[in-house]
């Protein structure tokens, strides 16, 4: 499927995202593991959490929907109602559900093969799978189980001390699972905060998990109960809506029930530096997740430089931040962030190899890129390179190109955030 886009008179309206795609799955996730029915609002039915929900249900757990409106009942009977699955657990394009999956398998006595498609078979695992060997599981794949296909056979953990070399909320959330069903405590070092979707729902869930600082422990053989959950709209979707609106002469556009987790809003803190008009308001709670109504008006943009711990609080909207980083006057430098080379894609490469079609001036640096702004767009035709951000981040940029954009092979968009031609049709003024 390709994705036309021409540039509108500006963008106005009230809109919602669909509900965040990290809590989705932990949401069914933990659903999985607890006793009794979890009912779960606004699931996210994009393909990755649909991923998860079919991994599940191969392994024995039963669900009700999810329906059109994201209405999703997972009916939980604990670890033990997970039972080994008769084929090979397909990931699809999910780096959250093969990591949190091996997770929770590492602890389950059984044998299971995970695999995933062409762009997650490319990608690292040995982050998980060697610190869920050394808690006793035992785990085959290619580069010495760094590569899916991966095969395991759980079963008894250990738990351990984990001090991790990235700052990376799979792997942390991988080993807490791990250590729910482990003998003794499992405790996690992050170097730098990484997203604690986990952390607050297991506790939300009923379980005791402690933090400080920087680190996180849990202790094994806790039981969890289902709950319901009505998960907030995803930030990192929105920020295509933000970014476009911050950037359309003429726009006000306002997005109800956004997550705003302050492991997550470090696009909210770099907009604003930049620059942007945006108001938060109508702040509250939904199932232990802080949300909040944003708005944001059109307003001319600067670049700035980021790096450092501000990277993993806003690591998926880089891609849509070097947009707003061509549109701004000045220079948008992103450092600290060399993880951005292993996601969907290498979104380095990838970011400056479709940008420069627009005629974007940017460049690739090791850790991360530098957009020199303010040279007009023009219209182009890119590739998604299979990767969602990458489709969706282009075709905002074709929303302020001029002329027409095609994004080849939109259909990735459905991984994350479907609907997001129609929600960009619903907003545009011409
Ligand atoms: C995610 C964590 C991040 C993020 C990904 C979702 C999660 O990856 O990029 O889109 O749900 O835990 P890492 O934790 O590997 O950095």
């Amino acid at each position: 499927m390709n994705l036309e886009i021409t540039p509108p008179r500006a963008l106005r309206g009230i809109t919602r995202v669909p509900g965040d795609k990290s809590i989705s799955h932990r949401a069914a996730m933990l659903g999985a593991l607890a006793k009794g029915d979890t009912h779960i609002e606004n699931f996210l039915t994009g393909a990755d959490c649909l991923a998860t929900v079919k991994c599940l249900a191969e392994m024995g757990v039963s669900f009700t929907g999810p329906d059109e409106k994201g209405r999703l009942t997972v009916h939980g009977r604990g670890p033990a109602g997970l039972k080994e699955p008769e084929n090979v657990l397909d990931a699809g394009n999910s780096g959250t559900t093969i990591r949190l999956m091996l997770g929770i398998l590492a602890g389950l006595p059984f044998f299971t093969v995970i695999t995933g498609d062409a762009s997650l078979r490319r990608r690292p695992m040995k982050r998980v799978t060697a610190p869920l060997s050394l808690m006793g599981a035992r785990i085959w794949g290619r580069q010495e189980a760094n590569l899916a296909p991966l095969a395991l056979r759980g079963g008894e953990l250990q738990g351990g001390s984990f001090s991790l070399p990235v700052a990376s909320a799979q792997v942390k959330s991988a080993l807490l699972l791990a250590g729910l069903s482990a003998r003794g405590e499992t405790r996690v070092v992050e170097p730098a905060p990484s997203r604690d979707h986990t952390e607050r729902m297991l506790q939300y869930f009923g379980a005791e998990i402690h933090k400080e600082g920087l680190t996180v422990w849990i202790k094994g053989g806790q039981v969890l109960t289902g709950r319901r959950v009505t998960v907030p709209g995803d930030i990192s979707s929105a920020a295509f809506l933000m970014v476009a609106a911050a950037m359309i002469p003429g726009s006000d556009v306002t997005i109800r029930e956004v997550g705003v987790n302050p492991t997550r809003d470090g696009i909210l803190e770099v907009l604003r530096a930049m620059g942007a008009d945006l108001e938060i308001f109508n702040r509250h709670h939904l199932g232990g997740e802080p949300v909040a109504d944003i708005r944001v008006r059109h307003s001319r943009l600067k670049g700035v430089t980021i790096g450092g711990e501000l990277i993993p609080r806003l690591i998926d909207e880089i891609p849509i931040l070097a947009v707003a980083g061509a549109l701004a006057e000045g220079e948008l430098v992103v450092r600290d962030a060399a993880e951005l080379k292993v996601k969907e894609s290498n979104r380095i490469d990838t970011v400056v190899r479709e940008l420069r079609k627009f005629g974007v001036e940017v460049e690739a640096l090791a850790d991360g890129l530098r957009v020199r702004g303010g040279r007009p767009l023009t219209g182009t035709s890119c590739a998604s390179h299979g990767d969602h951000r990458i489709a969706m981040a282009m075709a905002v940029a074709g929303l302020v190109a001029r002329g027409k954009t095609v994004i080849q092979n939109a259909g990735c968009v459905d991984v994350s955030f479907p609907g997001f031609a129609s929600i960009l049709s619903s907003l545009r003024v011409d």
